[in-house]
């Protein structure tokens, strides 16, 4: 038994505390935010006190009455529940898993030597620079006089994400890459709770403790802030499930396809958001259906221009060397690798039998995306990759 107890894989089990922890409260801090969003609005000018606007609503027995003070109200409540925890916790939960999965385990997650052979020390640094980078960038956007045109800053913004995203996907794998561009995008709007929204609200309670009237200014820079991370949060959601999906990045330009499903994304929050004012927001509605049709219809495009489903007839003879040469190392009943006493997964590829069986998944994960072999320490090339498509769009011939 105690033998059993040494060889917890506490790395398994951390990973699983930590995700699992990083959702429920991205969930507390999407959720209070898109609630206030709603709630915003919502509201009607005040009937009665000094509230700027209110709204009454019904939800779990019981009806609500809330009313809104811009900047501030008069005198200060004894009480005030500030919403910070949700936000600074889902980033620390984010960041710790980043650390865990992707820095730890650089060599086999995030590290592709046939697009750049980074170190590890190399590849982590280049993750935290795109990091700390995008939070002064788009920190420095929000303080220039950019600011004034929200939809020109919107544009301008996007593009940066799309510049990073394009960068990362030349020093990454593709799910890397991706997954990063999520952290950046989650980083920038935590750095907006604790670098602007709460500073601010603090100095607005401070001034109002003192007796003076807050700075309206103040006020409005959290609102712009707050209503940014409103337009980030689709994008930023789509990115934590795009690793189930390995036709978007396994694309040959997997940022495009990023660009085109945050574009949808942010399109889609704009629908809510015309709607929660009243407004029909069909213009946005059919922008959105046609941004994620185009981007099916450019996956499958550039699919079907790849040479993967070439004329060349492929045998098992052709494709029995790379299996030797990139997989067999693990996927075999006895791995050389000492990293693996079995088979991951039990997937086998050291027969004509095994591997045809497993064939779409091969598909999956070498071909489509590079995620196989892992860390691809052997250099596959793209041309292997295609090699092996070619035998498997032939239907496997022995
Ligand atoms: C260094 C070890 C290593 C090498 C080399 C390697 N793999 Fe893997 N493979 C793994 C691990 C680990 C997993 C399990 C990954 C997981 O749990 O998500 C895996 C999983 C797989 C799966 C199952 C994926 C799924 O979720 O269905 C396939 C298919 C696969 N590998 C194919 C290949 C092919 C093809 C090659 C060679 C081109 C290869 N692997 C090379 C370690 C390796």
């Amino acid at each position: 038994m105690s033998a059993a107890l040494f060889s917890i894989d506490w790395a398994e089990w951390l990973n699983l505390a930590l995700r699992w922890l990083h959702l429920t409260t991205g969930i507390a801090w999407i959720g209070s935010s898109f609630y206030f969003v709603w709630l915003d609005n919502h509201l009607k000018p005040a009937v009665h006190g000094a509230a700027s606007g209110e709204l009454w609503s019904v939800h779990g027995g019981g009806f609500y009455h809330n009313q809104k003070y811009q900047v501030a109200p008069p005198t200060m409540p004894d009480q005030l529940h500030w919403f910070k925890w949700e936000a600074y916790w889902t980033w620390m939960s984010g960041f710790s898993l980043l650390v865990l999965v992707y820095y730890l385990g650089a060599r086999g997650v995030l590290i592709d030597p046939s697009r750049l052979a980074l170190t590890q020390p190399a590849a982590i640094a280049i993750g935290l620079a795109a990091l700390g980078g995008g939070w002064l960038i788009y920190d420095g956007l929000c303080r220039s006089p950019l600011a004034a045109n929200p939809r020109l800053f919107g544009v301008v913004w996007f593009a940066v994400l799309v510049g990073a995203a394009w960068a990362l996907c030349q020093v990454f794998n593709a799910r890397g890459a991706y997954l990063h561009i999520g952290a950046m995008i989650g980083t920038v709007m935590v750095g907006n709770v604790f670098f602007v929204i709460i500073p601010n609200q603090r100095k607005v309670v401070a001034a109002l403790k003192a007796g003076h009237v807050p700075d309206p200014a103040l006020g409005k820079a959290g609102k712009t802030r707050s209503v940014h991370n409103n337009y980030m949060t689709l994008p930023v959601l789509f990115i934590m499930l795009s690793h189930h999906y390995p036709m978007t990045y396994g694309a040959t330009r997997p940022w495009l396809v990023l660009a085109l499903i945050g574009a949808t994304g942010v399109s889609v929050r704009h629908v809510f958001n015309l709607r929660h004012k009243g407004r029909s927001g069909v213009a946005f509605m059919v922008l959105s259906v046609a941004l994620a049709l185009v981007t099916v219809a450019y996956v499958a495009l550039e699919k079907s221009a790849a040479p993967a489903a070439g004329p060349a007839p492929t045998t098992y003879a052709d494709v029995q060397p790379l299996f030797a040469r990139h997989c067999t190392g693990c996927h075999a009943a006895h791995p050389t690798n000492p990293g693996f006493g079995e088979a991951p997964l039990g997937v086998l590829l050291d027969s004509y039998a095994h591997a045809s069986a497993v064939a779409p998944r091969i598909k999956q994960v070498a071909v489509d995306a590079e995620i196989m072999p892992l860390g691809n320490t052997t250099g596959m090339t793209r041309a292997e990759r295609n090699t092996l498509g070619r035998w498997i769009a032939q239907g496997t011939p022995p």
